[in-house]
């Protein structure tokens, strides 16, 4: 065991950083982490947990930062790209790092994503604002200095548990086969990524800030195409199973044309947050480019299995560890949108609107 820290987790106490705190509290840190509703299921959950102290604030409001800041030695930041849209968590990421550092913080661990748009020459096709509002301001962290404060970045990916429940494969009674339908390509992959595994990096690097000094870990289980995933099924479960790639078409039926963020987020009446449609289809764009581990999204596997040799490798460790079964769908985890006064609200909705969750 490490010396104890008093980690700040800021972003809500959404899906990543729930699990962050838990993995950091069972290790023995003091773990403060900030929502804006503490009556919220997820909150109520999280305040149970020894060593996790729940304080009511936004994350995007500068008393409220300087109030949480007070007594931390270690920051983790996960902001809502989704929610308050890429203007808005440039600026609030680099507010929160100007913040933590003139509060006397010793390590800043930010959770980005990878600066795909830059790596494809800024082709529009590949442009995922949610994705480069975190790789722009992962460009602005690198120009600062790791003394006093020192920082380290975390990149996630899309994570399975959300994925690949939202999106399960549906029965065919024609074939007797689990049909998975995605826009994925024919040999596109998702870079998928285990929560609990996630956690676990985010807890090593928080514990060792000179291994991580300066430093980017980027995470995944390994790149997995369309073909992969219904293999892993049929290994797992022994139902027969097959992928279908949808059509861009068949794409957009499904992503609906409404905003991501919410009501009342410092940036939803800003015209540059795009609707869910704009934002998926690029994302996806970025998984049909990335066949193999070789597109714009690229993961370093071995520094991975040499950090964390009992880490899920595979999609069919995935499932098992799970017990995945299409059959008995389940929510792993809550991601998308929370609006104020209402609770949390499911992204996809049969017909594309906002649907309650609860
Ligand atoms: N879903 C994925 O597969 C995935 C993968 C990689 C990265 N990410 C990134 O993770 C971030 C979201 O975190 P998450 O995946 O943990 O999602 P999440 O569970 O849906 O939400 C995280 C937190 O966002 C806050 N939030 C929601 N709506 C808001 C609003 N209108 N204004 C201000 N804050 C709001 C909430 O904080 P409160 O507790 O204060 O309500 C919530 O707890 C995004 O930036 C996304 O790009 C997601």
């Amino acid at each position: 065991m490490t010396t104890p820290l008093n980690i700040l987790i800021l972003g809500g106490v959404g899906a990543q950083n729930s699990h962050v705190a838990k993995e950091l509290a069972v290790a023995g840190h003091k773990v403060r982490i900030l929502t804006r509703d503490t009556q919220k299921r997820g909150a109520r959950e999280l305040a149970a947990w020894p060593g996790i102290e729940i304080v009511q604030g936004d994350t995007y409001d500068e008393e409220t930062l300087e109030a949480a800041l007070k007594g931390i030695q270690s920051v983790y930041v996960n902001t809502n790209g989704f929610a308050i849209g890429e203007r808005s968590e440039i600026y609030w990421s680099i507010r929160i790092y100007e913040i933590a550092y003139w509060a006397g913080v010793k390590h800043f661990v930010y959770s980005t994503l990878p600066y795909v748009s830059r790596r494809s020459g800024f082709n529009p096709k590949f442009r995922v604002p949610f994705v480069d509002g975190k790789a722009k301001f992962a460009e602005y962290l690198k120009s600062q200095p790791t003394n006093p404060m020192n920082w380290s970045l975390i990149e996630s990916g899309p994570y399975a548990e959300d994925n690949l429940y939202r999106r399960p494969p549906t029965y065919d009674e024609r074939t007797g086969e689990w049909v998975w339908r995605i826009y994925l390509g024919e040999g596109g992959c998702y870079p998928l990524v285990d929560l609990p595994d996630f956690a676990w990096f985010a807890r090593y690097i928080h514990e060792h800030p000179e291994e991580f000094r300066g430093d980017l870990l980027s995470v995944g289980i390994k790149h997995t195409s369309g073909k992969e995933l219904a293999e892993a099924l049929t290994a797992t479960t022994g139902k027969p199973s097959r992928y279908v790639p949808l059509t861009k078409e068949e794409f957009l039926q499904d992503a609906p044309p409404i905003k991501i963020g919410a009501a009342h987020s410092p940036g939803y009446d800003d015209p540059t947050l795009w609707t869910a449609q704009q934002m998926f289809l690029h994302w996806s764009t970025v998984w049909i480019d990335s066949v193999g581990n070789t597109g714009l999204w690229t993961r370093d596997y071995e520094r991975l299995d040499k950090l964390k040799p009992d880490r899920i490798k595979t999609v069919a460790e995935w499932m098992k560890s799970v017990g995945y079964d299409p059959e008995k769908p389940k929510h792993l985890v809550n991601t998308g949108m929370t609006v104020a006064g209402v609770g949390e609200v499911f992204l996809w909705g049969e017909d594309g609107s906002e649907q309650d969750k609860d």
